[in-house]
């Protein structure tokens, strides 16, 4: 084993499997044919990067502690999925993901990759806005996908997408639920955005990036004023807060578990679970899209994910559109 940054993460993942177990230093090297020295090396090299691995005489060594980091070396051992990270592009800083992941699909980027960063410089949601992207506090990931789909499918995508986030919140302890098309609500204020972006061939989708914000462990008195009503995260909600690396990886298995199933049965589950999860229908609502606005009752979302709204003039379908709730519930 000749790559000393490989064989750093070979002995973080065999110690994260173990658990709260010691490892001695004899089964680690034995089992990764390295010297018992070259064992201690790594080890301290990971220290060195912000692990905390208790090592005791005799015993071995356990990890206690892994830095609140979303790179390869930390999400990597946390991740059970076949396609999703397995190419991860980690980075301190950026301007966007979703304009990091947009390249490298253009480039060829495989079915699955995956750009997070702990920064964004400029953050992007959708219609225009700004996504607020502080440092350490949140996740910030952009998912490239080739999905076998006609253009006219890929709406599906994004309500799946909302959908298995919304699985992964709940995880999590926070009750959330979805605002149309795919915003993720806690007690009325926005945990959690996705913003996707593809490029189409006639007849079929060429790739399709999505761009998932999730409000992790910011704290109130850390959003800005004009977000501090209408936002939250997860830990405002828990009360605590929450492993950024283990709800990451939780995320994009729920994805991955949730695009699998859409390629095998389509979109009908999908649309089930979407309307299980929805935070919009029953509800009294307002849209407004680029040609018009509309105000009525969300009765349901059809087959190609468009919301169906009971109006004064009839039912009226949007396939676009930013919803806001006239009363809270
Ligand atoms: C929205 O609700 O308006 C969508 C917000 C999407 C934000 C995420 S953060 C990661 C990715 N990169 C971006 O610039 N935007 C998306």
């Amino acid at each position: 084993m000749s790559d000393p940054a490989r064989s750093e993460e070979i002995v973080l993942a065999f110690l994260a499997e173990a658990g709260d177990e010691f490892l001695s230093g004899e089964a680690i090297s034995d089992k990764l044919g390295l010297s018992r020295a070259a064992v201690w090396k790594h080890v301290n090299a990971l220290r060195a990067q912000g692990y905390r691995i208790e090592a005791i005489p005799a015993r071995g060594y356990r990890l206690v502690e892994i830095p609140d980091r979303l790179g390869e070396l930390e999400l990597r051992p946390l991740l059970n999925t076949h396609d999703l990270g397995q190419a991860l592009h980690w980075f301190a800083e950026v301007g966007s993901t979703n304009d990091v992941a947009k390249r490298l699909a253009d480039e060829g980027a495989a079915h699955g990759a995956v750009v997070v960063a702990e920064a964004q410089t400029a953050g992007r949601g959708r219609r225009g806005r700004v996504w607020a992207s502080p440092a350490g506090r949140n996740v910030y990931l952009s998912v490239v996908l080739r999905p076998d789909l006609p253009p006219s499918r890929a709406a599906e995508l994004t309500l799946l997408a909302s959908v298995a986030l919304c699985q992964a919140v709940r995880q999590a302890g926070v009750p959330a639920g979805i605002k149309w098309p795919n915003d993720l609500l806690a007690g009325g204020r926005k945990l959690a955005g996705i913003l996707t972006e593809l490029a189409t061939d006639p007849d079929r989708v060429q790739w399709l990036v999505l761009g998932i914000g999730v409000n992790v462990n910011i704290r109130e008195d850390e959003l800005p004023g004009e977000l501090r009503a209408i936002a939250t995260s997860l830990a405002i909600e828990r009360g605590e807060s929450v492993p950024r690396t283990l709800f990451a990886a939780a995320v994009l298995s729920a994805l991955e578990e949730w695009l699998d199933r859409h390629a095998e049965e389509g979109f009908p589950p999908v649309r089930e679970a979407w309307k299980a999860m929805s935070d919009t229908l029953g509800r009294e609502v307002r849209v407004r899209s680029s040609d018009r606005n509309l105000e009525g009752v969300a009765e349901d979302v059809d087959d190609g994910g468009a919301l169906l709204i009971r109006t004064a003039a009839g039912l009226e379908r949007v396939l676009a559109g930013d919803v806001e709730m006239l009363r809270p519930r």
